[in-house]
């Protein structure tokens, strides 16, 4: 069989790097398997460890194993975003501003996880093990999700990466025949955007990036003019299950 080029794109590869942001409202509409195949190509020409190439994804588009993965999934999201929606407080304070980023970002989870049964795609990425977990095997699977979520942007969709998978885990395993050796290593959602990407906020490279050693300003490490700072994680400084 033969193959179909790449679709063009008109992103940079630096302002799409710097303006890819967490897509969670997407349109009613399904993605073209053009556009699939051309996101899910440049997933797998991600780096890996001896180029072992040990990602594989699973994409479900509609159907009953897609369904069925939605809703499992989607009451693992409503149950993690409860949970979190309590705990990092989000009615308290500026939270009970109608528009504040607190506010508006809490509705925008809501949504998300109410409707998710609606996503036109989800993926699964797994890491196919060849040995015991180790804390590095996750840099053979997550740059190719990055890779996945950037060529989604440079096509005009959007996605997100999250953990809503893990509270279902055995269930998705039965459901998909995913055997024990494979490990579920997220779950990313894709469509259409509602709203808009641009440039995500994330605090000045001084607190990043250091120099000779530990803590070391970098004196080159000066952000382009009219960046948008943020401070980082979560309103309260809680460390929770959520990315
Ligand atoms: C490891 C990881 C886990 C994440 N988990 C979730 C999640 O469970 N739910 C969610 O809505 N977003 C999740 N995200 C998306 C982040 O919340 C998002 O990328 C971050 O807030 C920055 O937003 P921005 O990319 O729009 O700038 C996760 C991202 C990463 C990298």
């Amino acid at each position: 069989m033969s193959g179909v080029p790449l679709p063009p794109d008109s992103v940079g590869l630096l302002e799409g790097l710097t303006t890819t942001r967490a897509i969670r409202r997407y349109h009613d509409e399904p993605v073209p398997e053009e556009a699939l195949r051309a996101i899910l190509f440049a997933a797998t020409r991600a780096p890996s460890g001896s180029n072992r190439q040990p990602f594989r994804f699973i994409v479900l588009t509609d159907g009953p194993n897609a369904r069925a993965a939605k809703e499992l999934i989607g009451a693992g999201g409503r149950r993690i975003w409860g949970g979190k929606r309590s705990a990092d407080q989000y009615e308290q304070a500026s939270g009970a501003v109608a528009d504040s980023p607190k506010a508006r970002m809490a509705r925008t989870m809501q949504e998300f996880v109410d409707t998710f049964e609606r996503v036109p795609v989800l993926i699964l990425p797994c890491l196919v093990r060849y040995r015991d977990p180790t804390p590095s095997e996750g840099a053979s699977v997550y740059p190719a999700c990055q890779n996945l979520l950037l060529a989604a942007r440079a096509l005009g969709y959007g996605g997100v990466f999250t953990g809503f998978n893990f509270t279902v885990d055995a269930e998705l395993r039965a459901l998909l025949g995913v055997p024990d050796t494979t490990f579920i290593a997220g779950t990313i959602t894709l469509g259409r955007p509602v709203g808009h990407q641009g440039p995500v906020r994330r605090r000045p490279m001084p607190e990043l990036v250091f120099g000779d050693s530990w803590g070391e300003p970098a004196p080159w490490a000066i952000d382009p003019p009219g960046t948008a700072f943020t401070s980082a994680g979560p309103p309260r400084s809680t460390a929770t299950r959520q990315g």
